[in-house]
């Protein structure tokens, strides 16, 4: 299939273009299309068919549930069973935005969405081409991030087409996502609500909204795993195998400096991502995607993803990132970094 693109403005876009994608949304189609957080892969969400036509274009495993996304905060009572109260203040406070409920689902939302689960995940984003976009479709948006499973999330239309140009029907561009990660995922349906991923909305934010939030042992169990190999772990993967060094940023820079030296050595090409003042003390051989200062996570979030995709069409045999603090978006970055790693962790 040829996919069709469309370039439109992030902040007023082309109606007869929004109109046309959403058309093809109805009918059944996949519409990639960004979002504040990544660009997501769009299908109609109460058409069983079209949801399992996300799974087979991304190469998904069909029991990893979706997000329905919607235009406005009361659709989340056409498809919840119940709205408890923690989810209404949630949604009060933090939608339009970086945020997933997870509440008791409606019959009518299909097992394809749900992998079978008596829960759904639903958001509500602030881009203002995803909610117009939704609104004209007229249907809860079934979306995945629009990656092929396994890889970085696209945070750019040229990242979504490098994975699945000719596997779906459109992709609507409007340039860079603002925050870079995906939305923080919070299940409402425990007696305290429980963050199941970190995001766009920090832990802190939460915490001041909700009094308390449980989180969820397999987030804080992943920093008491050394290195635990395998792919079965592995999300956000670049092409080349990655090592994270998590210390400090004095040990973390000598970290870095000794395991790229002892590569390169090896005969090894090497990549590293890693802050600007790391990038100036390592050997001139090493091939660098830079974040910036350690100390502004925002900034790391938004080109987290672009980094790991950088090293696609780069010839190196391995890449080192440093890690940074797990303070606002830093959880976020360092959950997605650990995952990308496989957790091959390297700790001071
Ligand atoms: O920012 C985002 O959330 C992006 C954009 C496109 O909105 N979407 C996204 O979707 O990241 P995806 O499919 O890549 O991640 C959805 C996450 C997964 O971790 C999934 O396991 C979880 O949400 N999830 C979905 N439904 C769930 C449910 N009923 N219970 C628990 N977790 C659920
Ligand atoms: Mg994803």
């Amino acid at each position: 299939m040829k996919t069709k693109y469309y370039r439109v403005d992030p902040v007023k876009p082309d109606t007869g273009v929004l109109t046309e994608t959403a058309a093809l949304l109805r009918q059944g189609d996949l519409v990639a299309f960004p979002t504040e957080t990544v660009y997501g892969l769009g299908a109609n969400g109460l058409n069983e068919q079209a949801v399992k036509a996300i799974y087979q274009a991304k190469g998904r495993p069909s029991d990893n549930p979706l997000i329905l996304h919607i235009d406005a905060v009361a659709k989340l009572d056409e498809l919840a069973a119940t709205v408890p109260a923690n989810a209404r203040a949630l949604a009060e406070r933090f939608w339009p935005g970086p945020l997933t409920v997870v509440v008791e689902r409606q019959p009518k939302v299909p097992d394809a969405v749900t992998g079978g689960l008596n829960t759904v995940a639903v958001r509500l984003p602030s881009s203002v081409v995803a909610r117009e976009l939704i609104r004209l479709a007229g249907v809860p948006v079934a979306a995945p991030s629009a990656n092929t499973s396994g890889r970085p999330s696209p945070t750019t239309a040229q990242a979504v087409l490098a994975d699945l140009d000719g596997k779906i029907a459109a992709v609507i561009d409007a340039g860079p996502c603002e925050i870079g990660v995906e939305s923080t995922v919070v299940d409402c349906t425990t007696p305290v609500p429980t963050l199941l991923r970190p995001g766009g909305i920090t832990y802190e934010m939460l915490l001041a909204v909700l009094g308390e939030v449980e989180v969820d042992p397999t987030l804080a169990g992943s920093q008491a795993v050394p290195k635990s190999p395998g792919m079965k772990y592995t999300h956000y993967a670049p092409l080349a195998p990655l090592i994270l060094v998590e210390a400090e940023p004095a040990a973390a820079a000598m970290l870095v400096k000794r395991e790229v030296e002892q590569a390169l050595a090896a005969g090894k090409r090497v990549g590293a991502i890693v802050s600007g003042e790391v990038a100036d003390i390592l050997p001139a051989r090493t091939i660098k995607a830079v974040y910036g200062v350690r100390a502004d996570a925002a900034a790391i979030a938004a080109s987290l993803y672009t980094m790991l995709r950088s090293f696609d069409d780069k010839p190196v045999d391995i890449i080192y990132a440093e890690g940074i603090a797990e303070n606002g978006l830093g959880l976020a970055v360092m959950n997605r970094l650990r995952k990308a790693a496989g957790y091959h962790i390297i700790r001071a």
